[in-house]
């Protein structure tokens, strides 16, 4: 027998965790995208892409699927996605755990300014020339500060709405430290603004800021839904699954 797995992705440790599950005859995996990125890097074993019409849309789709667990391992800030499959989850029945890495921590030398939100962060900007590493789809909390010059990197061109003074660089991660640095030092950053992803993938800006002595505005993750199972690596997801399955 084996054990079909929901696999709601769109970060590094699903990717590598679809990969350790396609490799396993014990589990048929189906990774979920939500269809954001143009060019998505997909994952080994079957794929999904879109949304799924809200928790009563993904609890018919887990019993048409006849899916027996759900990883949950979504960007710590796809708060909507992991309240809906939670809530799905407890509708039908279905085990659901979610796979959340840990948070950024600060070091010597950081100065990290914790906010809760992207609005607190546009209200408590310690600098005139901003680097946003907060994702393309939220630049509205920045778009009335018309006085300071952003700098926004992302995948896919911004959404608007967005600031006035704005540069956009396409990239994709991972970021070496030296290239952080140059691109900073290039543009004159003096402050930058992130979401405490906590990914090993981008955390070079956090080390260059540091180097350049550059104040950090972190904002905080949404909570999680109150009760849900979490692990916090890929082997950790995988221990959960021998035992759920
Ligand atoms: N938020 C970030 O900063 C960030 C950064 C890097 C990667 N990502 C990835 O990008 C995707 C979207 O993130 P978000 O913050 O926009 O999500 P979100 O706000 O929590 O989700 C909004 C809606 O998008 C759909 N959705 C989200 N993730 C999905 C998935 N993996 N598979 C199928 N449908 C999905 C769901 O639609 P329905 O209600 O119709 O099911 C969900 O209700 C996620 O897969 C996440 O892992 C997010």
């Amino acid at each position: 027998m084996t054990t079909r797995v929901l696999l709601l992705g769109g970060t590094g440790e699903a990717r590598r965790l679809a990969g350790r599950l396609a490799d396993d005859p014990a589990y048929e995996v189906i990774s979920s995208l939500a269809g954001r990125v143009a060019e998505p890097a997909l994952p080994a074993g079957r794929t999904r892409i879109g949304g799924f019409g809200g928790p009563d849309g993904l609890a018919d789709w887990l019993a048409r699927e006849r899916i027996d667990a759900v990883v949950d391992a979504t960007h710590p800030f796809a708060a909507v996605m992991t309240g809906s499959a939670v809530a799905a989850a407890a509708r039908t029945g279905l085990p659901l755990v979610v796979l959340r890495r840990p948070g950024w921590t600060r070091d010597d030398g950081d100065d990290w300014r914790r906010v809760p939100s992207l609005e607190a962060a546009a209200a408590n900007l310690p600098g005139e020339r901003v680097f946003l590493t907060t994702g393309r789809k939220n630049l509205g909390a920045f778009a009335g500060d018309g006085r300071r010059w952003f700098l926004v990197r992302s995948v896919d061109p911004p959404e608007p709405p967005f600031p006035p003074r704005m540069e956009t660089v396409l990239a994709r991660g991972p970021f070496t430290v030296e290239e952080e640095l140059a691109l900073m030092r290039g543009r004159s950053v003096d402050v930058l603004v992130t979401k405490d992803s906590g990914s090993a993938m981008t955390a070079a800006k956090l080390t260059a800021a540091r180097a350049l002595g550059i104040p950090v505005v972190m904002v905080d993750r949404p909570p999680l839904p109150a009760g849900a199972a979490v692990v916090t690596s890929v082997d950790g997801a995988l221990g959960w699954l021998a035992h759920a399955g």
